[in-house]
């Protein structure tokens, strides 16, 4: 079955992203039309739509012959919470080994730095101190995951094999080499307690939205520090700095995603010293290890077989 798919992610991207599909195609010898262009497709022809929350967001109610959307993107919130969005079209995520690979990288830096204390060192070489003060071994640090799926999973095993002391947290039980297991709302203080450094990965959900609020930033141990690399609206932002002012609050945070982004130039992030900002970078999807999963994904729908990856509207992600 040949398929109409539309491209609605970013313009920036859209050129690579042509190229992959289209080469990959060809070498597949798959029967795709790929249309890059919104806005003068013929809207009855569509069959799948390559979604991306910063893409040009056509209207959704246009597309009588849709069968799948393929998030561009790993978070799926805001194409889950849209009015316009058809009845029982199956949404698949996106995962993609390439962005796998990054965001191990991201949180293994980000934890790295804390770890040794990197920041203190560079205040420190700016001061000319000379103070010698060896950090812990990894064995002895405690590192928290939260959000055991695909991304937090590898990162957890990752913090795990270079030695840390590894807790995650997730609705369900998860077994991973490695990791302690935390799950569910009433495991979370718990898990918290135990977190010397915790990285949030888990999606943006009614459930997750707000949910490291002032009570559960109280709960990590004195001197930790938050690594935010989901979404900006899990982590309260007055709570954090609040918690960052507290002597007996939080040592720094790392972030990479936030309620409004780009972060406002008047954001009070931007002057505090103790937050380390990076601009949504940690892992973005990668059109070259990306578009050969879509089009496995495609491939299977032109075999009549359920797409992988696919999103639970009730839980939604
Ligand atoms: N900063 C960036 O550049 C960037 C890049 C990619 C992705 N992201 C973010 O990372 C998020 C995670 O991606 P992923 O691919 O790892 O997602 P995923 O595979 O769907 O995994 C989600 C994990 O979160 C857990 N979870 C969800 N709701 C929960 C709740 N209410 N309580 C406890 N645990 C909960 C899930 O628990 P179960 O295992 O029990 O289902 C699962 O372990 C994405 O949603 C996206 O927002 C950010």
């Amino acid at each position: 079955m040949a398929l109409t798919v539309l491209y609605a992610g970013s313009e920036a991207e859209r050129d690579d992203w042509r190229s992959a599909l289209a080469q990959g195609a060809d070498a597949r010898g798959m029967e795709l039309t790929l249309v890059f262009d919104p806005e003068t497709v013929a809207a009855e022809t569509v069959d799948v739509l390559l979604f991306a929350p910063d893409g040009p967001v056509p209207d959704l109610r246009r597309f009588p012959r849709l069968a799948a959307i393929q998030s561009l993107w790993a978070g799926v919130e805001t194409i889950v919470t849209r009015p316009d969005l058809p009845p029982g079209v199956p949404i698949a995520r996106m995962v993609d080994p390439g962005m796998t690979e990054a965001m191990v990288e991201y949180v293994l830096g980000a934890v790295m730095r804390v770890h040794l204390g990197h920041d203190r060192l560079l205040d420190q070489r700016r001061d000319r101190v000379w103070r010698p003060i060896a950090p812990p071994l990894a064995r002895d640090r405690t590192v928290g995951v939260m959000g055991l799926g695909v991304l937090g999973a590898a990162c957890a095993q990752a913090l795990a094999r270079l030695g840390f002391d590894v807790a995650g947290w997730s609705r369900r039980p998860r077994i991973l080499d490695g990791v302690e297991s935390h799950a569910g709302i009433a495991a979370l203080p718990g898990f918290l307690a135990r977190s010397e450094i915790l990285v949030i990965l888990t999606p943006l959900t009614e459930q997750t939205r707000g949910l490291m609020d002032a009570e559960m930033l109280a709960k990590l141990p004195a001197g930790a520090h938050v690594i935010n690399v989901a979404r900006g609206p899990i982590l309260d932002d007055a709570a954090l700095l609040d918690a960052l002012a507290r002597p007996d609050g939080l040592g720094g945070a790392t972030l990479d995603v936030f309620d409004v982004e780009p972060l406002p130039d008047d954001h009070r992030f931007w002057d505090e010293p103790r937050i380390m900002i990076t601009p949504h970078i940690a892992s973005v999807s990668r059109p070259e290890t990306a578009a050969p999963v879509v089009l496995d994904q495609l491939d299977r729908l032109q075999r009549g077989e359920p797409l992988r990856h696919l999103v639970d509207p009730d839980s939604g992600y």
